[in-house]
């Protein structure tokens, strides 16, 4: 098997992570004998500085032609003056729309070893292990009418419109349940039932699809987003997956994204069309760009995941993720989640460590 991944560095310590994580997926291809055919492009701020645009046809071609695109990060505050249609974010829009990803999905593990870098008690967060699925390219984000309107009295009006449709709803709902089914078999679906009949929609299509669509293997709860955010932070263990829309999905994954304590082990895997897109969840950090402190262990787990979902490697995926435990239990830290007493090491040599640890479990 040989699979072609596009590789999309991007901005300020993307380049860096990215450098990482491609020796990481070089090197596993290499113990479980598949081939990687890795095609890099331009992003972001460094196509605007190029080319006078984020994404350029050419790579959004290479994209579309891939099995997989590997992304780091774009923007910084070089571009921050530019029109919104054309900052570097929009590349990451254009290619969630082109490449037909609706759905997101964080996976937010707490690795016990840095159960104290949480800002919440150890007992609570430690062993959290969830997953949040989030519709990617609906809802309010996208939803007509939209705008903002002068209304005769001189004031203004301003209108974002909620909208699911039944396909859509369904669409995702699947990943939903099946990837419960893959993990601990419970889903949560979060919605504000009470309030939003969009809402009440979403409700009565995950209800139905439980009942007729074979997935009473799952055990379904349906919460409202309200609630989710409360016991997010009270007991996260009590969640596996969860599906919500995409201005929820929006919030909850950064807020159970926070319970980890550190953003730089957040990998993120955008899925729906023939090709996956896999991120770390952290930006450009342009405050440590170029200085060998960016923590990859983010790419290197969004490596995994797309070993995992867009290669089926499932063992190769278990053993990238075994690594990362491994190095982190034997107390190195980058500086984003150094601690007292352990070892400060920069991004270059977590990447080497987490390869070393690799080799090792052969
Ligand atoms: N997906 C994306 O491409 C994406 C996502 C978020 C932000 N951004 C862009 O990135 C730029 C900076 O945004 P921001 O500062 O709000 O968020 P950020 O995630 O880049 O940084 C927030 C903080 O976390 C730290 N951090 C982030 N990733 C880290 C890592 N891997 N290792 C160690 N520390 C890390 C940074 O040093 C900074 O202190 C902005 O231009 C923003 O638009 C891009």
């Amino acid at each position: 098997m040989n699979y072609k991944i596009a590789v999309l560095p991007g901005d300020g310590i993307g380049p860096e992570v990215m450098g990482e994580g491609t020796q990481v997926l070089k090197q596993i291809a290499k113990i479980y004998g598949f081939g990687v055919e890795l095609e890099e492009g331009i992003v972001g701020g460094a196509s605007i500085d190029a080319h006078g645009k984020p994404l350029i046809d050419s790579v959004l071609k290479l994209a579309k032609g891939s099995d997989a695109v590997l992304l780091g990060a774009m923007g910084g505050p070089k571009w921050d003056g530019l029109d919104y249609s054309i900052r570097p974010e929009r590349a990451l829009l254009a290619l969630r729309l082109e490449l037909g990803l609706f759905a997101n999905l964080r996976p937010v593990k707490l690795f016990s070893a840095l159960a104290s870098a949480s800002t919440l008690k150890r007992e609570v967060v430690e062993g959290t292990d969830l997953l949040v699925v989030r519709e990617l390219t609906g809802g309010i984000y996208f939803g007509q009418p939209k705008g903002v309107t002068m209304l005769p009295d001189g004031t203004e009006r301003g209108v974002n419109t909620e909208v699911y449709t039944t396909p859509e709803i369904e669409r995702i709902a699947h990943v939903g349940f099946q990837a419960a089914l893959r993990r601990r078999k419970k889903l949560t679906s979060v919605d504000k039932a009470n309030v939003l009949e969009v809402t009440e929609l979403w409700r009565k299509v995950v209800t139905r699809m439980h009942k007729d669509e074979g997935y009473a293997g799952v055990q379904l709860e349906h919460m409202l987003v309200d609630n989710c955010a409360m016991q997010l932070i009270r007991n996260p263990k009590q969640f596996d997956v969860m599906v919500t829309t995409n201005m929820f999905g929006d919030i909850l994954s950064d807020e159970a994204a926070m319970l980890t304590g550190s953003i730089g082990m957040l990998p993120s895997a955008s899925l729906g069309g023939k090709v996956g897109m896999y991120e770390p969840v952290h930006g450009t950090a342009p405050d440590i760009m170029g200085q060998d402190k960016a923590n990859p262990l983010a790419t290197i787990l969004s490596v995994a995941m797309m070993l995992r979902h867009s290669f089926d490697q499932g063992a190769a995926a278990d053993r990238v993720e075994k690594a990362v435990e491994v190095v982190l239990d034997e107390g190195y830290r980058t500086a984003d989640i150094q601690e007292p007493g352990r070892k400060l090491v920069g991004c270059k040599e977590m990447g080497r460590l987490v390869r070393e640890k690799i080799e090792d479990r052969g």
